[in-house]
């Protein structure tokens, strides 16, 4: 007798099969009762009537949601059940039976009830697939890499240096020596870049953001990409091939999930079918004021901005030529121009705002040393990375992209929290 996985069930029809999981939820008739069972990859409903075995009926209508079990029975095609068969309940053998009832009732909870139980809630609803995706996710992104000839590689998290600004560091004592969480992987390789030509990572970064929003995480995963002989035009190029990629390898992957999910694929398979659009930050400001919103030529844009300029274009938008004092020190000054940068953030449609940030790096040593200094930032622990300009400096650019941000565009959630299994936001450690 098989031992499956209940994403493969439909495989299975016909033959009688054991699965390995938890009871996720029970309803009965009084005659015949209806038990969901999931294990990871799904859920799925098994039947058991009352007349065919009274001993297991009267057992598995007390058992709690959660128990812990095996269960054993034959496969049915059902044309109305998610994933096309039921299971015909023939034993129940339970490991563990919660003496408790579970916290998480398959209703409506506030958000703070399900946050302080995310050990717990990831078993439910949308959880599992949500999570499901985020892995197929990860994988397209390295995939994508793997497929250009990327060499994978690491950054330390133990930094000595600001990437983004000193304003969002996370302090940690070195020995009694000042370092921080980094905020981002793209200096360390920048060197590796040097070394190995093409590079990237999925790495965690660590901003100290005081921002509540739904698109704001203090700990979160970040893909970086640093290319050498990269300029502005080849980085963009990049970014969109890596979108486009990475949005239909999971749509077609995790499309069972994604339809539990209610996302509408068609709308995203269209969304990155044609190219992105790539406009400058004079010009979506104009865009923008057009619309009627309150904004001036150097002024952040907000999520109401972002949101506009995705739902103007109806697909990701790169926004670039960014003035450079909105920007960080180490950006590429434009040719024509050098009040503005050569970078650009990918600004995702429906609302969920920037998915990328990317830029051409300084590559002379003299400009690093000049934007250094503009940046009051200390020359002393940039000593190593000022190196990298001193010897056989080259052309190069790179970009992060926020892996929270793309998997809850992809799955079409609201809030980054639910595209993490453990989120860390401002308020909240635990669980
Ligand atoms: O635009 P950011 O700050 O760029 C960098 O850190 C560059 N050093 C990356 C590089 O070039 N290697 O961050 C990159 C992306 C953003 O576009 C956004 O998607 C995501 O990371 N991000 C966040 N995601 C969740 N919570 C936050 N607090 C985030 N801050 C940035
Ligand atoms: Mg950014």
């Amino acid at each position: 007798m098989a031992v499956i996985t209940i994403d493969h069930a439909a495989e299975f029809v016909g033959d009688e099969v054991t699965v390995n999981g938890w009871l996720y939820n029970k309803r009965s008739s009084g005659k015949i009762l209806f038990l969901e069972f999931r294990d990871g990859t799904g859920v799925i409903q098994g039947v058991l009537a009352r007349a065919d075995n009274p001993e297991l009926f009267a057992r598995a209508d007390r058992l709690p949601r959660e128990t812990s079990l095996t269960v054993t029975g034959r496969l049915r095609a059902d044309r109305r059940a998610p994933g096309g068969c039921e299971l015909d309940v023939e034993r129940i053998e339970v490991i563990q039976e919660p003496t408790e009832p579970f916290p998480i009732e398959l209703k409506e909870h506030t958000p703070n009830f399900l946050l302080d139980h995310r050990h717990l809630w990831i078993r439910t609803g949308r959880q599992v697939p949500i999570l499901r995706v985020r892995d197929a996710v990860f994988r397209a992104v390295r995939g994508f890499f793997y497929e250009r000839g990327f060499v994978a590689t690491e950054a330390p998290i133990l930094t000595g240096t600001s990437v983004e600004g000193t304003t969002t560091l996370f302090p940690v004592d070195y020995f009694g020596e000042q370092a921080y969480l980094s905020q981002s992987g793209q200096l360390y390789l920048e060197a590796t870049a040097m070394a190995l030509g093409k590079v990237y990572w999925i790495g965690p970064a660590f901003r100290a953001e005081k921002s509540k929003t739904r698109k704001h995480l203090t700990e979160f995963w970040m893909a970086e990409a640093e290319m050498a002989f990269y300029d502005h035009g080849a980085n963009l190029a990049l970014q969109e091939d890596l979108v486009r990629y990475v949005v239909t390898a999971v749509v077609d992957e995790r499309s069972r999930e994604l339809e539990q999910l209610k996302r509408d694929t068609a709308v995203l398979v269209e969304e990155v079918r044609t190219t992105f659009p790539r406009v400058s930050y004079a010009d979506a400001i104009a865009i923008l004021q057009d619309a009627g919103h309150d904004i001036q030529y150097g002024d952040d844009f907000g999520a109401p901005h972002e949101a506009a300029l995705g739902d103007h274009f109806g697909k990701p938008v790169f926004i670039e030529r960014f003035p450079a004092n909105m920007k960080p020190f180490y950006m590429k000054r434009a040719h024509d121009d050098p009040s503005v940068v050569l970078a650009a953030d990918l600004i995702a449609p429906e609302g969920y705002g920037e998915i990328i940030g990317g830029s051409q790096r300084v590559d002379t040593l003299e400009d690093l040393e000049r934007q250094l200094a503009e940046y009051n930032l200390p020359a002393e622990p940039y000593k190593w990375y000022l190196d990298l300009r001193r010897y056989g400096a080259v052309p190069h650019a790179g970009f992060g992209m926020g892996m929270a941000r793309l998997i809850a565009w992809i799955c079409g959630v609201s809030h980054i929290r639910e595209t993490i299994p453990f989120p860390r936001q401002i308020n909240r450690l635990y669980p």
